[in-house]
């Protein structure tokens, strides 16, 4: 086939463009190890894709911190690859993978005014000034920052910090944003607001974040896809809505939803003995559930818009979520459908 030849180069640019836009970021057979001799990072496989929000769960040690600072090239990795885009990264400086960091810490400079601070990087790059005060307007804009940007971080309260620091991230136009924990120092209120600030943020940068939080609730309500980590291992990687509702096994279910799903012997419902059963504290007073039982309340608790009560069946402590005008007296009738259980191998804790 004859392509003119003028064609030909215009269809190279395209895809080199088109390629130099991919932030995706694929991990593989990626392993840490510290001088200790502890393995924190196993085995770890996982394609981040272009442009996605993916946020990295798991309790306190897990290795969520370590496998970001992996991905950003602030710590080694033992074994396996790390591409961004389709660069492997491995042994890419930081400073060159083009990606923005921002701290649980938010890590200001002190003695800086907030355009300092966010200009800060560029500067360092040799921006053109003119460049750099574009962007900075930008960003303070984006962020609401614009009449605090000749104050010091100081002068500033937790939510705005955290701003600076993100606008620090924006003004560098990176290929994938990594933010660790960021908003776990600012009070509830201000994490509802910050969490929804983020998102739009990555709406409109149409960029890839990936986020680490220990906060069942910012996973959920942040990502498109999930990554629950446990001791260094992934157990199960799938959007907000698969995670709760599919739940592959009993860690999962466990670590996802609150009160926790309750997990009940087989033959404590008068079911198959050698399954251990899971069902979500909203689902155990279903009016027409098949399964019924009597059990006696420890104690309920009022929480504004429902109620839990909790009891045990068998040898499990279990829960069961109301409406808060429902009365509960010290005994309470459960009512399950079937349908509404899942299936785990007790030995194994796989869903069945
Ligand atoms: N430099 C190091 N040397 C040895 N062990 C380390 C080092 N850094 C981290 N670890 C260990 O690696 C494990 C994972 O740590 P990491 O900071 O990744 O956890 P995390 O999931 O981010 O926890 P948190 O939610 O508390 O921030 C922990 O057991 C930790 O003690
Ligand atoms: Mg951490």
């Amino acid at each position: 086939m004859f392509i003119p030849t003028q064609t030909a180069q215009d269809l190279q640019w395209f895809f080199l463009l088109k390629r130099d836009k991919m932030s995706s970021v694929t991990l593989k057979n990626v392993k840490k190890t510290y001088d200790n001799n502890k393995t924190v990072i196993n085995n770890i496989n996982l394609e981040i894709k272009d442009k996605e929000f993916l946020v990295l769960v798991g309790a306190s040690g897990c290795g969520k911190s370590t496998l970001l600072r992996m991905i950003a090239g602030l710590e080694e990795i033992s074994d396996g690859e790390i591409y961004i885009g389709e660069t492997k990264v491995n042994n890419v400086a930081p400073k060159d993978r083009d990606i923005a960091f921002v701290f649980q810490s938010y890590a200001l400079y002190p003695h800086m005014t907030v355009r300092e601070n966010i200009a800060f990087g560029l500067k360092m790059r040799k921006t053109p000034k003119a460049e750099i005060d574009k962007k900075v307007k930008e960003a303070a804009e984006i962020l609401d920052l614009g009449e605090y940007l000749d104050r010091k971080p100081k002068q500033l309260s937790g939510g705005q910090r955290q701003r600076v620091a993100l606008g620090r991230a924006i003004v560098r136009n990176p290929k994938v944003f990594l933010m660790d924990e960021p908003l776990s120092n600012l009070d509830a209120k201000l994490r509802v607001q910050m969490r929804s600030e983020i998102k739009k943020l990555h709406e409109r940068l149409q960029t890839t974040f990936i986020y680490v939080t220990h906060d069942q609730t910012e996973a959920l309500t942040m990502g498109d896809r999930i990554v629950i980590l446990n001791n260094g291992d992934i157990q199960q990687v799938a959007t907000p809505e698969e995670i709760y509702n599919n739940p592959q096994n009993t860690f999962v279910a466990g670590f996802i939803g609150s009160p926790q799903m309750n997990f009940i012997n087989g033959k404590d419902l008068g079911l198959d003995e050698n399954i251990l059963y899971g069902i979500r504290p909203e689902k155990m007073t279903k009016p027409d559930g098949d399964i019924k039982l009597t059990v006696d309340i420890d104690i309920s608790e009022m929480l504004g818009s429902e109620r839990i009560a909790y009891f045990n069946i068998g040898d499990k402590k279990c829960s069961a979520k109301f409406d808060a005008d429902v009365k509960i007296g010290k005994t309470l009738e459960i009512s399950v459908c079937s349908s509404d259980l899942y299936k785990f191998n007790p030995e194994t804790g796989e869903r069945i």
